[in-house]
């Protein structure tokens, strides 16, 4: 484990100069011993939350930094009507290693991770009903107990506070946090929609899974 971890760490380097986009590696790496750079302990005990009203997770443990990439899905009754949230569909990956390397990384600077690895799928069992099936963590079902503005909420679903239901749970998650979101805010309107229509607005978002 720590031998494929440290190759993952050479294997890095070369990206991370060749690639100035990627400014997160870029001024972490510089402050370095570079002779001998120290393996990712992908620890996430010393990661904090981006700051937010949502309530802290007190006395749970940081398991899983997953980045989710798919689609916020809504419905319109007709034209007129506004268009009504009916789940989403998204694809997991792992980001703990990135994210406890550089704690305060967005979702667009998590730029590193191997997304042709999913680790897991996020779906919804029924319209409040969200679902994450996660490799290792085995299947959550979840309420939404609290949510907050994105800092830009006009284009940025809200940040939210999902606490797990006994029922369709199988592992140890007990709460997960759906925070630095990017799109997936529906258009204001129904106009053009036929009723019926599925509206489907690409989103990315960080969840940060608690046991
Ligand atoms: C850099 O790492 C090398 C090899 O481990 C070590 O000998 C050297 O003292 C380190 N230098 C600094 C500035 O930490
Ligand atoms: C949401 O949209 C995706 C397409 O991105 C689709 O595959 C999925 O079935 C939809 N889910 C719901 C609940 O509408
Ligand atoms: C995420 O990656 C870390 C570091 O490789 C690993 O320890 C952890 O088990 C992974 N988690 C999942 C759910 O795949």
């Amino acid at each position: 484990m720590h031998a494929s971890l440290f190759l993952t760490a050479i294997a890095l380097i070369p990206f991370a100069v060749a690639a100035p986009r990627h400014p997160s590696f870029h001024s972490r790496r510089d402050g370095e011993n570079t002779s001998a750079p120290a393996a990712p302990t992908c620890d996430l005990g010393n990661v904090q939350q981006p700051a937010s009203v949502l309530a802290p997770p007190t006395g749970l443990q940081l398991v899983l930094v997953a980045l989710g990439k798919g689609t916020q899905n809504y419905t319109c009754a007709d034209p007129t009507a506004a268009p009504a949230a009916i789940g989403a569909l998204a694809q997991l990956y792992n980001a703990s290693c990135a994210l406890a390397g550089n704690p305060s990384a967005s979702t667009t600077s998590l730029g590193s991770i191997d997304e042709s690895a999913s680790i897991g799928e996020h779906f919804f069992v029924d319209n409040t009903t969200p679902d994450f099936d996660i490799f290792g963590l085995g299947n959550t079902q979840l309420k939404k107990v609290q949510d907050a503005s994105a800092p830009k909420p006009d284009s940025d679903v809200k940040w939210l506070r999902l606490q797990a239901q006994a029922q369709g749970t199988t592992g140890g998650v007990k709460m997960i946090y759906r925070l630095n979101t990017v799109g997936g805010v529906a258009p204001a309107t129904c106009a053009g929609q036929a009723a019926g229509d599925v509206i489907t607005v690409d989103y990315e978002a960080q969840y940060w899974v608690y046991a």
